[in-house]
């Protein structure tokens, strides 16, 4: 069964819903958003955000462990919510130039960035080089080599580690497995001791640790101890070797309960890197990116009509796959919540939600229980603070949504609608094509 709207509401503590005002995030009606930007429209909660980073910090605080925390960027990468992390101490986890630059722009130093990523570019590596960030994560012997040439031409030095492939399958989509043999990711770990023994004498290069990442949306602890196990063998046989190992960078992949399913709390997870490697001297660092922004952010819609077709009632949303595409990419199940508190005690029957797009996976979810919604009536997707307006497109020339940032009882826009002229504005027509006829 799936949780009502009132439990999932229930379970989020940023949201409520009013008898006037409908539904609230923190002290904000949702509904005057709406009103000033239209629909769709993202809406991330400031608060939240900051009570997730303080609970992930004090539960690695409580195991006695003290774990830097690098903010996953690619989770939801807009200056407004790299600024918030920055002020309350985090680092960034970036895996692209553009992340990177996208970081320092929000004001996140260089030396509490680190750098992942399994293809990057000559530029992004002296990019890292020139700036000074703290740690770039090496994929590969091949790309182990090409950052020596490169920092040694620039009289540099790169502080790295090397990110272990250790073979565990977390479960989880499989498009978002990442610590499994045959993934693209990570070095095998079987290579880990003779390559970190080459990068110790390499020009450019001061290796420090080894990092891992096994996956995202990971539910419970047994793949995380799995991993961190063999990571804490690999720091012990590189010791026995007479190698320095003083960081391991423990990767992000914390789950959340979309679906109200319990979800493994910052505690487990402390406690299994304490499990792993407590007494090993070692600087931890974490690369959260959904556990600290995904439930803080909703996807406000607009029935643009329901739609009966043969036994299916469908509810067209003017939000689609371009805006949201985890439905349509990893049959994701998001919650949808009417906005109206009228709405929302409603009765309800199964729905299909569906987006506008041309393309038959543009369907949020099918045989939803929801109150007869007509044309206007207002619908918050939830949970979609995290991997949501990072994966937009503008398919089907439909411009990117505007977003706004609730902090407590104000709110503000932090990034108009795209408008419409601005998807074709960088279109160039060549010459022979523009002369008329
Ligand atoms: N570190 C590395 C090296 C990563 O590749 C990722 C995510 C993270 C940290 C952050 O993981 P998190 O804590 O957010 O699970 N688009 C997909 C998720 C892709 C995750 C990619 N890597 C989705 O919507 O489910």
């Amino acid at each position: 069964m799936d949780p009502t709207p009132a439990e999932l509401i229930a379970a989020r503590p940023h949201l409520s819903m009013h008898a006037a005002d409908g539904l609230l995030m923190e002290g904000v009606p949702l509904n005057a958003v709406a009103d000033a930007l239209g629909t769709p429209t993202w809406v991330y909660a400031a608060g939240a955000m900051r009570a997730r980073y303080r609970a992930l910090a004090a539960a690695f605080d409580r195991a006695g462990l003290s774990a830097r925390i690098h903010y996953a960027v690619k989770a939801n990468d807009h200056l407004a919510v790299l600024r918030l992390f920055a002020a309350e101490g985090a680092g960034a986890d970036v895996v692209s130039g553009g992340e990177l630059l996208r970081a320092r722009a929000a004001g996140i130093p260089a030396a509490d960035i680190v750098f992942s990523g399994v293809g990057k570019t000559d530029d992004e590596l002296r990019l890292a080089v020139s700036q000074g960030i703290a740690q770039i994560n090496l994929e590969s012997a091949e790309e182990l080599d090409r950052l020596s040439a490169l920092a040694e031409a620039m009289g540099g030095t790169a502080r790295v580690v090397l990110r272990v492939n250790p073979d565990v399958a977390a479960d989880t989509h499989t498009k978002i497995a990442t610590g499994r043999a045959g993934d693209k990711f990570g070095i095998p770990y079987v290579d880990i001791v003779p390559l970190y023994a080459r990068a110790a004498r390499l020009p450019g290069i001061r290796p420090v640790g080894l990092a891992v990442h096994l996956g995202s949306q990971i539910m419970d602890m047994a793949p995380f101890a799995a991993g961190y196990a063999r990571i804490a063998s690999l720091v012990t046989a590189l010791r026995a070797a007479g190698e320095t190992v003083t960081t391991v960078d423990c990767g992000g992949g914390l789950g959340i309960g979309y679906r109200n399913q319990p979800a493994a709390l910052p505690e487990a997870l402390a406690g299994t890197i304490r499990h792993a490697f407590g007494g090993k001297d070692l600087h931890l660092a974490l690369e959260p990116g959904r556990w600290l922004v995904a439930s803080a952010g909703v996807l406000l819609a607009s029935v643009i009509q329901p739609k009966q077709a043969g036994a299916h009632r469908m509810v067209v949303l003017d939000a689609a796959m371009n805006d949201l595409v985890r439905p349509a990419m990893y049959d994701a199940w998001h919650g949808i919540v009417p906005v109206s508190a009228v709405d929302h005690v409603a009765a309800a029957s199964p729905a299909y939600v569906v987006g506008p797009v041309c393309e038959s996976g543009d369907v949020f979810a099918r045989g939803r229980h929801l109150p007869a919604l007509s044309a206007g009536s207002r619908v918050a997707i939830l949970d979609a603070g995290a991997y949501g307006a990072v994966m937009s497109s503008t398919y089907n020339a439909r411009p990117l949504a505007a977003a706004a940032l609730v902090d407590g009882a104000r709110w503000a826009a932090i990034r108009p609608r795209q408008n419409v002229q601005a998807l074709w504005a960088d279109d160039q027509i060549p010459d022979w094509l523009a002369t008329p006829p």
